[in-house]
């Protein structure tokens, strides 16, 4: 069952007369239960797309989808009241997303004020019970806490059990590790899977990093310049690659690389947002564009959970 169903959606966003195109016809599947990461370098529109699902995009902005379905309904016409109910975000700077003078009880109990009608202890329940449930040992002493007095890791579980108190059922974990020290992001990321098991949440993983994607990811999404090029299963994604920007990304990773050989570094650059593009947007940088690549995109087809690849990688491959 799909939680969220996009396909098309783009972002204009106004400057100066012309418009940047921050998404262009994007297309994202997540199965409700489920990891799904969303990869690509930076400025390719990962964040735009978390704005765009919580009804946060910057004024002005013009968005366009041909779908945009949140559980069943259309989010065009809900997007103000789902934010926060149920759609929440954990970003990637937990101490900026907490506020550094109030306590922890102040802050954990203002999410649940906001969001359920109960009595002052039984929200005291409920705050311990959240922090608990992210791992963090002493909830009482936690709660009396101020942000300072607590560790970056602690932090980040604070964030996440705001996000578990809102009631969402999906979550967007916008590069939730990036401030965190390698064994502290790892313990965070086990977290989040863990209360995909046992909660039934669905999250959407934002990240530029492949590893996130292999470890934690039931599914991705790969975007490339404000689009999305291809999705599907992350063994499959992994393991058989179709589209060529996919397969180079998973070339320029450093195990990829033969023993004192060049990484693969991908030709060209990333066309800007404000450009127009007919055609391929990675035809510019693709080793397999042909000449009409670059005026119609070429063919693609729906396989798998979801995907809307380039086939033009499968072809080269039964010509070899
Ligand atoms: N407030 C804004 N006003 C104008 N353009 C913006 C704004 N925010 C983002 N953009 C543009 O929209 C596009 C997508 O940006 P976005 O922030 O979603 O990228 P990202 O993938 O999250 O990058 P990063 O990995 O650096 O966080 C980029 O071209 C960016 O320049
Ligand atoms: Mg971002």
């Amino acid at each position: 069952m799909n939680l969220l169903e996009i396909r098309n959606l783009s972002v204009d966003l106004p400057l100066e007369g012309t418009a940047i195109h921050a998404l262009r016809r994007v297309n994202l599947l997540i199965q409700r239960g489920t990891i799904h990461g969303l990869i690509g370098e930076s400025g390719c529109g990962k964040t735009m797309i978390a704005m765009s699902l919580l009804g946060l995009l910057p004024r002005g902005a013009r968005i366009m989808a041909e779908q945009f379905v949140f559980d069943g309904m259309a989010l065009s016409d809900v997007a103000g009241s789902l934010r926060g109910r149920r759609i929440a975000l954990i970003s990637q700077d937990p101490a900026a997303a907490l506020n550094p003078v109030l306590t922890i009880r102040r802050q954990m109990d203002d999410v649940l004020r906001a969001h359920h009608a109960l009595p002052r202890p039984a929200r005291h329940a409920q705050a311990v019970e959240f922090l608990a449930a992210t791992g963090l040992a002493d909830p009482e002493r936690v709660l009396r806490s101020y942000p300072h007095q607590l560790s970056g890791g602690m932090q980040q579980r604070v964030v996440i059990a705001q996000a578990l108190a809102t009631g969402a059922d999906l979550l967007i974990a916008d590069e939730p590790t990036t401030a965190l020290d390698v064994t502290v992001g790892a313990q965070v990321l086990a977290l989040l899977r863990q209360l995909v098991t046992e909660r039934g949440l669905t999250i959407l993983m934002i990240t530029h990093d492949m590893d996130v994607v292999a470890e934690v990811c039931d599914s991705a999404t790969v975007l490339y310049a404000g689009t999305s090029v291809e999705g599907g299963a992350t063994a499959e994604l992994l393991a058989n690659p179709r589209h060529p920007y996919t397969r180079a990304l998973l070339a320029a990773l450093p195990d990829a690389a033969p023993r004192g050989g060049r990484l693969a570094a991908i030709e060209g650059r990333i066309p800007s947002p404000v450009e127009t593009i007919t055609g391929c947007i990675f035809a510019p940088r693709c080793m397999l564009a042909r000449s009409g690549c670059t005026l119609t995109s070429p063919p693609t087809h729906l396989a798998g959970l979801q995907s809307w690849d380039c086939v033009i990688g499968e072809e080269a491959d039964v010509d070899a």
